[in-house]
């Protein structure tokens, strides 16, 4: 089964730390057979990732085709009169394969709700971009409800525990179980990975029972990111 590693940057890291972090994974990371690894950096950081990612100069091309680029957000419209928002017209040329939609803290900070989130599903889906939907417990069966099973059968679900999420309390892999059970339930036979204070320590655990993971503060130092990634492989 393949395995999907995803980077959250959040808001987090200037140009110039971004650019030595990919120096950095570029010389650490030994890509896997079947493991995706997937960095989800601000907008602003984007052109520069995708322009980093495609120079073997930077990347090997074994590297190169286990790399994908994630934006943490996306428009629910299409191209138009939105200020501030980003369209998948805007994202054209870049070689952006996944989408976060819905994190707990867009919903939280940014007040989306789950309509936006499908309406952001629906952009993403338009653009070839794989919308990774996530969701906590409370809001599963009404975030299901939002789209259609054909739709979903196309996104990532990314469980992600509101309690787990930045505190340092992650979830244990055995309770993480059950949860991923009732998701495949609601949304189908849906690749499903974790997300919440996963480190290189903990990552192994979820091996057999997730799809990948959804890494925010331990992916900011590539030798933590690589620490989970190796892990996860077990
Ligand atoms: P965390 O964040 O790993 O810092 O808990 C996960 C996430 O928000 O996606």
């Amino acid at each position: 089964m393949s395995q999907l590693i995803i980077a959250n940057w959040k808001s987090h890291l200037s140009q110039a730390q971004a650019l030595a972090w990919l120096d950095e994974w570029a010389k650490k990371w030994q890509p896997a057979a079947e493991q995706t690894v997937v960095v989800a950096p601000p907008f602003s950081l984007v052109g520069a990732l995708d322009w980093y990612a495609a120079h073997q100069s930077h990347f090997s091309a074994e590297q190169q085709a286990a790399f994908k680029l994630a934006v943490q957000d996306l428009s629910p419209f299409p191209a138009g009169a939105y200020t501030g928002a980003i369209s998948i017209e805007n994202l054209q040329g870049f070689a952006v394969k996944y989408a976060l939609v819905g994190h707990s803290e867009r919903r939280r900070y940014f007040h989306e709700t789950n309509q936006e989130v499908a309406n952001k599903v629906e952009q993403a889906l338009a653009a070839g971009i794989t919308p990774v939907v996530c969701v906590d417990r409370d809001y599963l069966t009404s975030q299901a409800a939002t789209l259609s099973s054909k739709e979903w059968a196309k996104c990532v679900i990314a469980y992600e525990p509101l309690e787990a999420i930045g505190t340092g309390s992650r979830q244990p892999a055995a309770e993480v179980e059950p949860v991923v059970a009732e998701i495949k339930a609601q949304f189908g036979k849906v690749p499903v990975v974790y997300g919440g204070s996963v480190d290189a320590d903990s990552a192994a655990e979820y091996a057999g029972v997730v799809d990948g993971l959804l890494v925010g503060g331990q992916s900011l130092k590539p030798d933590s990111f690589n620490g989970i990634v190796k892990n996860f492989r077990k």
